[in-house]
């Protein structure tokens, strides 16, 4: 059995990753990304962004979200819509525009109107509003909230839940998958969408962790069934694991038992519906490049050789 046969054998919906369109030229990449045993769902890592999607207001761009949307609906796996409304990859016309909030108000349901209505019925899940939390648990301050204030949150679900009324909407954040003050930010951004009246149908928990400092897996389930008690369901969403460079077999090791402590508290949790890595093979992994000296934090090494951390997933399904 591969991860997402056995993910499907435990009740969960699909075990899952992210990709992007640069990877799609590598044939073996694309070989193993639709293996179907290991992966029946797929992300976009960037290509349904805002900057992507809506370069110039109004003009909508959907080529390279379709390509991967396409991927998907051939391979038979479900996919996961990223993202509608984040403070990161907006374009100039947003980021330099001079907003009230009447217009940027427009401007949000517009976008959100556009493109959840463009995949209708082809994504599983979309995260609507992505990132609005501090550390501390308070709104960050975006354009979105300093413009809109938290009303920005339910806008975007009414317009998205408008546009596709069969979609499952999330909350996505990271940092949200312990307890804590961030995790309570978000238990309220659950509960603030609940009291408009909007529907709100999942959180999703990103899970970017370091290898031998995760939550641990009582806690990460705990967790879980603190959202699933709002009635919503929850997903691990951009799972990976980095590590300071060089990899070393103890390091390795630890990444095993880490994986599996995430992935178990899915298995622990009956709301839980699936696991999604933040890509499958260290070769395309936007770790190294985003935090300096880390690395080597996916299930797979840059060679597509599968890591200790594969079978500690595999173990925990
Ligand atoms: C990352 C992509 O993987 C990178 O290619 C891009 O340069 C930056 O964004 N949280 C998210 C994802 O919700 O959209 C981010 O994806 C990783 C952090």
């Amino acid at each position: 059995a591969g991860l997402n046969t056995a993910a499907v054998a435990l009740g969960k919906l699909y075990f899952g990753s992210a990709t992007d369109n640069g990877e799609l030229s590598d044939s073996a990449y694309v070989t193993q990304l639709s293996n179907t045993q290991d992966f029946g769902q797929i992300t976009p890592g960037n290509s349904q962004k805002w900057d992507a999607t809506e370069p110039s207001q109004n003009v909508f761009t959907y080529t390279n979200g379709d390509t991967i949307a396409k991927l998907a609906k051939t391979n038979g796996q479900k996919l996961r819509c990223h993202n509608l409304v984040w403070h990161n990859q907006l374009p100039n016309w947003v980021t330099s525009g001079s907003w009230t909030n009447a217009t940027l108000i427009a401007a949000l349901k517009n976008h959100i109107t556009n493109v959840v209505t463009h995949y209708k019925g082809q994504c599983y899940a979309w995260d609507v509003v992505n990132e609005a939390l501090n550390e501390d648990g308070t709104y960050r301050t975006s354009l979105w909230y300093n413009t809109i204030g938290e009303a920005y949150l339910p806008i975007a679900f009414a317009a998205a839940a408008a546009a596709d009324p069969s979609v499952k909407l999330y909350y996505n954040d990271y940092n949200i998958e312990y307890s804590g003050a961030k995790a309570t930010g978000a238990l309220r951004i659950v509960k603030l969408v609940q009291s408009y009246g909007v529907k709100i149908d999942g959180v999703g928990l990103q899970a970017h962790f370091i290898v031998g400092s995760t939550p641990s897996r009582s806690n990460q389930a705990s967790t879980m069934a603190a959202y699933t008690a709002l009635g919503v369901e929850v997903a691990i969403t951009e799972l990976d694991i980095r590590m300071t460079l060089p990899s070393t077999a103890a390091l390795l090791a630890q990444q095993s038992t880490d994986y599996a402590s995430s992935v178990g508290a899915c298995v622990d949790t009956k709301g839980c519906v699936g696991v999604t890595i933040w890509d499958w093979t260290d070769k395309y992994s936007w770790v190294p490049g985003t935090f300096s000296g880390q690395g080597a934090a996916c299930p797979w090494d840059s060679n597509f050789v599968k890591k200790p951390a594969y079978t500690g997933i595999l173990s925990a399904l």
